[in-house]
Order: C-alpha cells, then sequence, then structure tokens
C-alpha cells in the first residue's frame, strides 16, 4: 500500500500511466495539476501570482481551478483503466475527504485541517483506486491545496507510506545537477538545507509535506522521478530521496 502523489509536471507520461497502472498493490492517488492551471488562466486572461511556492487564488479563479483538477482527474483516471486498474476521480470535496481552512492573504488556497479516509477505504475495499483532486471545503466552498500538502495529509491519515513523483531523481544538493541526489534525509538534515537555500520553488512545500506525512503518522516518505521501474526503485532503496 502507498499513497503516490503524482506531479502535474508528469502529466501526459505515459511510462508513469503504466507504472501506476501495473503497481501489483493497494494505491491512493493524489494528483497536482499547475502547468495546465497556469496555461488555461492566461488563456481567460487571469495573472498569477505565487508566494512561497503557493499560487494565489482569488475567488474568480478559483472555479476555473476546480474545473481544471476535475477534469485533470477525469483522464488520468481513464488513462488507469484503459491499462486495466479501475480508477475513481475524486474531490477532496466529496464525502468529507479534505476539511480545510483559507491560508490568510491569498484568497481561496488553504490548508488541510482534517481528512476522512472513509470514502477511500471503501473504494479500495471494492477494488477501486481512489484518485483524488487537491481540493478542500470550508463553510465558504471550494479551496485550492497544494497537492504537496494533499497528499502529506491523505498519506498521514491513512499510515501509510507517501511517494511524490515530479520531474527530478530526488532532492538535489545542487538542484543543477541531476547526479547530485541525496538518498536519505532527516528532518533535522532537511533543516539544513533549508537554511543553505538549497530547497527552492516546489520542492520546498514537497519537502514540509513529505516531512507532515511523517509527524502525522506516515512510516517513510520518499520524493522521486516518475517513470518506469520507479516503485520498485523507492521501495528497496535504490532510488529517489527517502525522509524517515
Ligand atoms: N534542491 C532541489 N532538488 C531538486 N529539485 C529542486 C530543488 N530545488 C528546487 N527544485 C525544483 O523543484 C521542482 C519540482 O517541483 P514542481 O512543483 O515544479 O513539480 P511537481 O510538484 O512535480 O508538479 P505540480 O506542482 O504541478 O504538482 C524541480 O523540477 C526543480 O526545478
Ligand atoms: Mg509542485
Amino acid at each position: 500500500m502507498i499513497l503516490v502523489k503524482v506531479g502535474g509536471s508528469l502529466q501526459g507520461a505515459e511510462e508513469v500511466l503504466d507504472e501506476l497502472a501495473l503497481f501489483p498493490n493497494p494505491l491512493v492517488l493524489v494528483h497536482g495539476g499547475g502547468p495546465e492551471i497556469g496555461a488555461w488562466l492566461t488563456r481567460l486572461g487571469y495573472e498569477t501570482r505565487f508566494v512561497g511556492g503557493l499560487r494565489a487564488t482569488p475567488p474568480e479563479q478559483m472555479e476555473v481551478v476546480e474545473m481544471v483538477l476535475t477534469a485533470l482527474g477525469k483522464r488520468l483516471a481513464h488513462g488507469l483503466g484503459q491499462r486495466g486498474r479501475k480508477a475513481v476521480a475524486l474531490s477532496g470535496r466529496d464525502a468529507g475527504l479534505l476539511w480545510g481552512r483559507a491560508v490568510s492573504g491569498l484568497g481561496r488556497v488553504g490548508e488541510v485541517v482534517r481528512v476522512g479516509v472513509g470514502l477511500l477505504l471503501d473504494l479500495l475495499d471494492k477494488g477501486y483506486t481512489p484518485l483524488v483532486a487537491p481540493i478542500a471545503l470550508d463553510e465558504e466552498g471550494p479551496l485550492n491545496v497544494n497537492a504537496d500538502t494533499a497528499a502529506g495529509a491523505v498519506a498521514g491519515a491513512l499510515g501509510w507510506p507517501a511517494v511524490f513523483l515530479t520531474d527530478v531523481e530526488g532532492v538535489l544538493r545542487d538542484p543543477s545537477d541531476p547526479e547530485s541526489r541525496i538518498s536519505r534525509l532527516s528532518p533535522a538534515e532537511v533543516e539544513a538545507l533549508k537554511r543553505e537555500g538549497v530547497l527552492q520553488g516546489g520542492m520546498i512545500p514537497k519537502v514540509e509535506a513529505a516531512l507532515s506525512a511523517l509527524r502525522a503518522g506516515a512510516p517513510w516518505a520518499a520524493i522521486a522521478r516518475g517513470r518506469k521501474g520507479i516503485l520498485e526503485g523507492v521501495l528497496s532503496g535504490r532510488a529517489g530521496t527517502r525522509f524517515s
């Protein structure tokens, strides 16, 4: 059993769909959608502002974010289904899955305050693979949650390991050198990397999400590049960066 976060940076990567479809054990998936959300907002004439790796989301843009994420989820679920894995695209709004709270100053950007795993467990029990879009709910409606943050929260609530698949081999000591992967990191070592400024942009919420999954009860977490054979590589400790 693993929770896998599929980075928006991997959308359309056939080998990642193959890899997930062929994994022999239960999976819960959480997907991102950064590039596609950005493209649609631009097409509709909106400007995007990022603060600490998070996309500020004025209420009028939230509808676009939700439409794009929902469409992406359906497409991913269909791709998995074609490969023989019965996936169901859900949103964190469904059946109390993700309850959130708005992050001050960023409009409808949210953080997760509570995860209800009942629907996930029921689907798994029936042999379906749940695929969750990172949208939470508060009293006012849907919230845009960073997909790494959502994935970390769900893994913690399930008590399952979390694997964050992205477009780099793992945490790199030198982000411009793909050979500089760090194979293991403790929370204290992460703090040192942050102080040194090694973690930038999208890697910051990803590492934070890995650590918060551990704090919430996940046995381990890893960041790795989405490709053929990667889940076996991560499970055996040969690929990616593992946090424990
Ligand atoms: N020290 C580092 N090691 C590795 N990657 C780093 C580091 N610092 C910054 N990065 C950047 O983090 C990026 C991965 O995060 P990014 O948010 O872009 O992708 P994603 O999370 O897979 O996709 P999405 O956010 O759409 O779900 C890498 O492509 C790299 O450019
Ligand atoms: Mg990201």
